[in-house]
């Protein structure tokens, strides 16, 4: 039913200068695996197999990843390094890739804009791969998808934060409908409203299902906070007729735009892997 994910990745990451000067942030790797492919992952899981990607100059090496590297690929064939390349060639053999350069960054909402020559006219889902989600029994997508089957409607992944820490996220307000599934039914968004004037401290992370309307409210949303477009105001307009669901995910989030969270993914993850 959900059969593409989107995913923006045209932004500079400036949190992250200057690692992010001439590598895309989605490049920047957890232990030994870039974040994207983190978010192609979850993707999968989720049974989507059609990855659409938004980038933008500067960002060929996401290109690049989900690519055959010849030249590498000969130097090491056959040899004991070559079984490090097994886990990416057996992602890139189940599914599709195809790009589109967003060519000026008018921000998420405009991204996503960017993205429907990609998507067409049916729901899709939308991964931030700055955002990387872990520790449910399945992936934030494929729960997500769950919720999207019984709703119909545009769902929103949720999680409490830190009221002094609303500025930094779409902040929704709702009631709940389901208490054991957590999920709401939104009537009020704000984009990283101050904590005076935020309506709860229930955030929007980097995980959307999205109904192809959208792509038409985006074409009327004037620029918003930070002068940007901003797929919170447009989901915004859905809400007020009762067709946004935001879900509490399982699970746990690492905000690896920031070097903070980037060293709790790496700690996290090195953990697992250790055993
Ligand atoms: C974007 C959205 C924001 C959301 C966040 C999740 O902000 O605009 O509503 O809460 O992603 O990561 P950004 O982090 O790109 O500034």
């Amino acid at each position: 039913m959900i059969k593409k994910c989107l995913f923006p990745a045209a932004g500079y990451g400036t949190r992250f200068l200057p690692a992010t000067k001439a590598t895309p942030k989605e490049m920047l790797p957890i232990l030994t695996k870039p974040l994207i492919q983190y978010g192609v992952e979850e993707a999968l899981e989720a049974g989507i197999y059609t990855m659409a990607i938004v980038t933008g100059r500067g960002k060929r090496a996401i290109e690049d990843h989900f690519d055959v590297s010849y030249e590498l690929e000969h130097q090491i064939k056959g040899g004991s390094k070559e079984q490090l390349l097994d886990e990416i060639r057996s992602l890139i053999s189940r599914c599709t890739f195809s790009y589109t350069r967003q060519v000026e960054m008018k921000g998420l909402g405009h991204a996503i804009l960017t993205g429907e020559t990609l998507i067409g006219n049916e729901p899709f889902a939308v991964l931030l791969a700055d955002d990387l989600c872990t520790g449910g029994q399945e992936g934030v997508l494929a729960q997500m998808i769950a919720v999207y089957e019984k709703y119909q409607c545009s769902i929103v992944a949720i999680e409490e934060i830190p009221f002094d820490q609303t500025n930094k996220y779409g902040i929704i307000a709702g009631t709940l409908v389901d208490k054991t599934q957590d999920t709401y039914r939104v009537s009020d968004m704000v984009e990283k409203p101050d904590p005076q004037d935020a309506p709860s401290n229930l955030a929007i992370i980097g995980r959307y299902i999205l109904t192809p309307d959208i792509f038409d409210i985006l074409r009327k949303t004037k620029p918003g906070k930070g002068g940007e477009i901003q797929i919170t105001d447009a989901l915004l307009e859905q809400a007020k007729e009762g067709r946004v669901i935001a879900y509490k995910f399982k699970g746990r989030r690492f905000d690896c735009g920031g070097v903070d969270g980037f060293v709790e993914a790496t700690n996290y993850f090195y953990k697992l892997s250790q055993g």
